[in-house]
């Protein structure tokens, strides 16, 4: 990385470490101490981070003079620290109810959430009970589909995935996503429209793909009750914060469960946004989730930064990001249930974090968000893990565990368990040249020292192991709210809005333009694009002619 990009109090410390290999600083028992922490379910253990105590020092010197107390005080008292649109960062509140300590949320914000909250528990218990015609549902709903994108799909698939043990039975849940009809194709070859229940989440309901999906279940819904609209409204709920559009688009605004403008779509999983997950998991449970979410606000609030452990985790972040200049992290869950967090984080974290202006319309002066990329072990350990432990970069890794797993076959859990302590451990420690020499027994002394070279393995490699004690809706909550916590200290280290994304605007507006030149008269809108989306809009309708 350029010198010039990294923060100049810190390059004593990697300069230091350059020549300490992550071996000798394990040896370091104090050291484990301060890089080991738990928060109820959760243990999180930094250790394998190659930094030592003098460097996390100063990033906590750092963090210190940042001002990050007042900062995170803020945000929690509803403070408009969204300042490009203007708006409050509320998303704590929603979980207030889980919470010690009171509330600094606008009351009227509390009041709003509660009422909402009361709302869904009210038809949570109603499904669960096969009757929920008085807030507007058909009988005998056998199927939910939630039907949103990003923030409106993310969080609830990767609960309702992940809680699948706690799921109430008689009901299925699926999540519609992309507007590539294949998706909704098979989902109607699936279900039977009479018993689906379909849940469009959109903060915005101006989503592309979201309103098309609605409108292919919608049409589907529409021809089994050969388009009876009152009997196809009660097949439909909606989440929104623009009530008006959903109401226009054919939800009646009874059944319509509002989102607001001080919760971000990424960040949105603890309101309505969850009705599906509710509705999976029972009321009881989505509370749970609430509570292990207010849990780890309660500690950001009030844990000194070298206690803290989303403050613990930014300045790893902040350390691997900045000081050693790694462009991207790998997210590796041993947990099929989690297999969706990996998808869920990199919204969280790269639509956050990938800004390069300041709120005051400056470059940044670092390097931000690093890609974030993964997949389930111990898969990923038979994909990419030879270049994690052998390839020419550093890709600091995260694992996440379970102590207990949902099932009892105690032989396949620890195994599992094994395995990510074991990827751990190699990626650390490494194998040196003589001790692969000393494994090299056939050959001549040539070729056991040309086979050596490529058995050794660098080691020195950083990880953070996250263990849960069980995969609950408690540990959950406690899980995704330190994510959370972990972003807004990074905006606020890189001097960013977390909170904001014009970044995919962009895209959505050049995609409304070439809309109209695919269609069957595409030809009208020649000449209207740059030459090489000219010329594959040009292919496109070529070899549609000629299929
Ligand atoms: O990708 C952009 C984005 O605005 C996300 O921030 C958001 O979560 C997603 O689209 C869906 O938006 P909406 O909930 O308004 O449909």
């Amino acid at each position: 990385m350029s010198p010039e990009r990294r923060p100049s109090f810190l390059a004593e410390h990697v300069d230091r470490l350059a020549g300490t290999h992550l071996r000798e600083l394990l040896k370091d028992v104090a050291r484990g101490k301060r890089l080991r922490h738990r928060l109820g379910p959760v243990l999180l253990d930094l250790s394998r981070q190659k930094l030592d105590l003098k460097a996390l020092d100063a990033l906590g010197a750092h963090v210190e003079a940042s001002g990050w107390q007042a900062a995170r005080d803020a945000m929690f008292a509803g403070a408009p620290i969204n300042t490009s649109e203007n708006r409050a960062v509320l998303h704590t509140a929603l979980r207030a109810s889980g919470s010690q300590l009171p509330s600094p949320a606008p009351r009227d914000a509390l009041t709003e959430i509660e009422q909402t909250l009361q709302r869904m528990d009210a038809l949570v218990k109603a499904m669960e009970l096969g009757d929920a015609s008085a807030f507007g549902v058909a009988p005998g709903i056998t199927d939910v589909v939630n039907i949103g994108i990003g923030g409106s799909d993310l969080g609830p698939r990767l609960a309702v995935r992940a809680l699948a043990p706690y799921h109430v039975p008689g009901l299925r849940s699926h999540f519609l996503t992309n507007v590539d009809g294949q998706s909704a194709y098979e989902l109607m070859h699936q279900l039977d429209p009479k018993r689906t229940l379909v849940i469009v989440v959109s903060k915005t309901f101006t989503t592309q793909e979201t309103l098309l999906n609605g409108t292919v279940l919608r049409d589907w819904i529409s021809r089994a009750y050969n388009g009876d609209k009152a009997a196809v409204s009660r097949h439909f709920l909606a989440v929104s914060a623009n009530v008006a559009e959903a109401e226009k688009w054919g939800v009646p605004a009874a059944q319509v469960y509002p989102m607001w403008d001080f919760v971000g779509g990424r960040f949105s999983l603890w309101s309505a946004v969850g009705l599906s997950l509710a509705i999976a998991i029972g009321s009881y449970n989505f509370h749970e989730l609430l509570r292990g979410a207010a849990l780890v606000d309660d500690h950001f609030r009030s844990a000194a930064w070298s206690e803290n452990l989303p403050v613990l985790l930014s300045l790893v972040e902040y350390w691997n990001r900045n000081a050693q200049g790694r462009g991207s992290r790998a997210v590796v869950p041993y947990a099929d249930l989690l297999t969706d967090l990996t998808s869920y984080l990199q919204q969280l974290e790269m639509e956050s974090l990938g800004k390069q202006v300041t709120p005051q319309g400056q470059h940044v002066a670092q390097s931000t968000s690093a890609v974030v990329w993964g997949s389930v072990g111990t898969n990923a350990q038979h994909a990419y893990f030879q270049s994690l432990h052998q390839g020419t970069d550093v890709v600091p890794l995260e694992f996440i565990g379970v102590v207990k797993p949902a099932h009892d076959l105690n032989a396949n859990h620890e195994a599992l368990l094994s395995n990510l302590l074991a990827q751990a451990a190699a990626l650390a420690l490494g194998k040196t040249f003589d001790e692969a020499l000393a494994e090299a027994t056939s050959g001549t002394e040539e070729q056991r020292r040309v086979l050596a070279a490529q058995r050794t393995f660098p080691g020195d490699r950083p990880s953070t192991v996250t263990l849960l004690d069980a995969l609950t809706p408690e540990s959950l909550g406690a899980l995704i709210a330190l994510y959370e916590h972990k972003v807004f200290m990074l905006g606020h280290l890189w001097g960013i809005n977390a909170f904001d994304q014009w970044g995919v605007e962009l895209g959505k507006a050049i995609a409304r333009q070439i809309l109209p030149a695919l269609g069957e008269d595409g030809t009208k809108h020649a000449d209207s694009f740059d030459s090489a989306t000219q010329a594959l809009i040009e292919a496109i309708h070529e070899r549609r002619t000629a299929l």
